[in-house]
């Protein structure tokens, strides 16, 4: 099967160009000016953008939380990806106490074959560790899960101790994985969770006033000074604050090599949301939680100097119905808000179309960098004979109103609701198959396949 976009302009994180892209089974063959080849399918990507497939590093499907879990699967929460634009993910799979990596490892195999539209990879979730668990680690960065995630935050659920942070730091160190790092001061906030309760602050405002920014910063730096002892690289997880982000580009400016993340929550909404009327508040309830705006211009700024490279989602949707579970009780609200379908809409539009930064930076962060830093460039996160056909054709023109009632994220709400973005994906290509048509979907249930990724410093 051949396929030829035609008179579309081209655009990777370092050019912009116009070209035409053959597609040739799974992978790009030829990019270049007036491709005159014959073709069993031709899209016509006039006066718009041909971007590689949007790459998501922060995604929660079909995940437990409490007593509840993530209401996007495998297959609802990549058919809204592939619907925003973006043609790979990887998910966070979770060690839960008492459970090996590789139990982990196949649960969540289980739960992304045979629904998955998108390609999807894992990062493992440590929660425990000890010697068995160490090699397990190894094991597993051999099989293509080449990151693990840690949390500061949650004591007693998902907290691991600095000491084991730093013993998981140091055997990445040996075996190439990346340690990505939940950074939010657990016990800090804990104490002043209970505090706010026993004065009897049970409102969903509460969550964020009890996760202030310095609770982040603190963790962002203690985080950072364990990366140090172990002489390894870190990448930060979804940076909200402007006082973590100062933490990170210090220690940047030292020469630590330290990697970041934000959100697109992060850079358009603000705490102003908790004070909805009634329960309202509880939308936002994610953590970190949302920020004073004035955190907004640092990361936008970040993603232009470079302190941060990537934007993912964190998509970890919840009914209103599953909020209610912490309607007296703020610390029992599920922790998250759906994401991973508006991304690539809100970066262009935020990003670009407000002058921020350039077409380029926008592929950048949410495409090439993330690629690179996990372990799939450059078979993924560009437009280059021999990638993968990932591609997505990008109208810079169209307008669309993010709204619950049209996005296909499985969640009653949009935590944009009503905005408007200029920049719309049009059509998708997901290893050469399209699997979004004109905004619909046409591909099918279990048609992404799983990513095994390369390790640090692999070839
Ligand atoms: O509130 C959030 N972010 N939920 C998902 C879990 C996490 O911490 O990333
Ligand atoms: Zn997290
Ligand atoms: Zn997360």
């Amino acid at each position: 099967m051949r396929t030829l976009i035609t008179n579309g302009t081209v655009v990777t994180a370092t050019d912009t160009v116009r070209a035409d892209v053959l597609v040739e089974g799974e992978r790009i063959v030829a990019v270049g000016p007036s491709l005159e080849v014959p073709a069993d399918r031709t899209i016509d990507a006039a006066d718009r953008l041909v971007l590689p497939g949007g790459i998501d590093v922060h995604t929660h499907l079909d995940t437990p939380y409490l007593d509840t879990s993530s209401s996007d699967d495998f297959e609802s929460g990549t058919i809204a990806a592939a619907l925003g634009g973006t043609t790979s993910i990887i998910d966070f799979a979770t060690q839960f106490p008492g459970q090996t990596l590789h139990h982990a490892r196949d649960t969540w195999m289980k739960k992304a074959e045979g629904r998955a539209v998108v390609d999807y990879g894992f990062h493992m979730i440590v929660t425990e560790l000890d010697a068995g668990i160490e090699r397990e680690m190894d094991d597993l960065v051999r099989d293509g899960i080449t990151s693990f995630k840690v949390f500061m935050a949650y004591p007693g659920r998902l907290m691991l101790s600095d000491e084991n942070i730093l013993r998981a730091l140091r055997r990445s160190g040996e075996n190439g994985a990346t340690i990505c790092v939940h950074a939010e001061d657990g016990p800090a906030i804990d104490a002043l969770v209970r505090q706010a309760l026993a004065a009897g602050h049970t409102a969903p405002r509460y969550h964020a006033l009890t996760r202030p920014p310095s609770t982040e910063a603190d963790a962002t730096r203690r985080a950072i000074a364990l990366a140090v002892h172990a002489r390894t690289p870190i990448y930060i997880v979804h940076v909200s604050a402007a006082a973590a982000l100062t933490a990170i580009a210090g220690a940047r400016e030292r020469g630590v090599p330290v990697l970041a993340e934000t959100c697109p929550q992060y850079l358009l909404l603000s705490e102003e949301c908790y004070n909805g009327p009634g329960f309202e508040g509880a939308k936002y309830v994610m953590s970190p939680p949302l920020r004073a705006k004035e955190n907004q211009a640092p990361l936008w700024r970040g993603l232009v100097s470079g302190d941060l490279q990537v934007v993912a989602t964190d998509h970890c949707p919840f009914t209103l119905a599953q909020k209610e579970m912490g309607r007296d009780d703020f610390s029992k609200i599920p922790n998250g808000a759906p994401g991973i379908e508006t991304r690539m809409s809100l970066v262009y539009d935020g990003g670009v179309r407000e002058g921020r930064f350039s077409l380029n930076r926008f592929v950048d962060v949410t495409s090439t960098s993330p690629a690179k830093i996990f372990g799939l460039f450059p078979r993924k996160g560009t437009v280059a004979a021999g990638s993968d056909a990932d591609l997505v054709v990008f109208d810079p023109h169209a307008r669309a109103v993010l709204s619950a009632r049209t996005h296909h994220m499985r969640v009653d709400y949009n935590p944009y609701e009503g905005r408007e973005v200029v920049g719309v994906t049009d059509t998708v290509l997901s290893r050469g198959h399209v699997i979004v048509d004109h905004g619909r979907f046409v591909g099918r249930a279990g048609c992404g396949t799983f990513l095994p990724r390369k390790a640090r410093g692999a070839a």
